[in-house]
């Protein structure tokens, strides 16, 4: 999200859109990971969506990843967090 239009519920309407998609698709869960302990934000926005942890060992990541357009580089640790649609 663009920092200007953040804390304006964007995210939290996207999640929602991404779960009715899932729910149309016949899922019954949404599982993602997110930092353990450096963005904050993103793990209070799925805290408050409902997500839970997933009772899965974090996983470090390190290297290169590819993101719509361009290269990303990671070096962090994953939480995996899940909810129930
Ligand atoms: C995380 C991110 C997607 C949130 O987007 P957003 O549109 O600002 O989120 P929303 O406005 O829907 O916020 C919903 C809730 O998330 C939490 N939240 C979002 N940003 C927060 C912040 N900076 N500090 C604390 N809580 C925050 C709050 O609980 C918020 O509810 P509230 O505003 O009623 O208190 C946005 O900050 C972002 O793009 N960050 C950089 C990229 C990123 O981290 N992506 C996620 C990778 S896992």
């Amino acid at each position: 999200m663009l920092p200007e239009h953040r804390r304006c519920g964007i995210a939290t309407q996207l999640a929602y859109a991404a779960e009715n998609e899932a729910r149309v698709r016949g899922w019954d869960r949404i599982s993602l990971s997110v930092s353990q302990e450096g963005n904050a934000p993103a793990r209070l926005l799925y805290e408050q969506l409902g997500h839970v942890d997933a009772c899965t060992h974090p996983v470090r990541v390190s290297g290169t990843i590819s993101l719509p357009g361009r290269p990303f580089q990671v070096d962090d640790t994953l939480v995996y967090l899940t909810k129930l649609l």
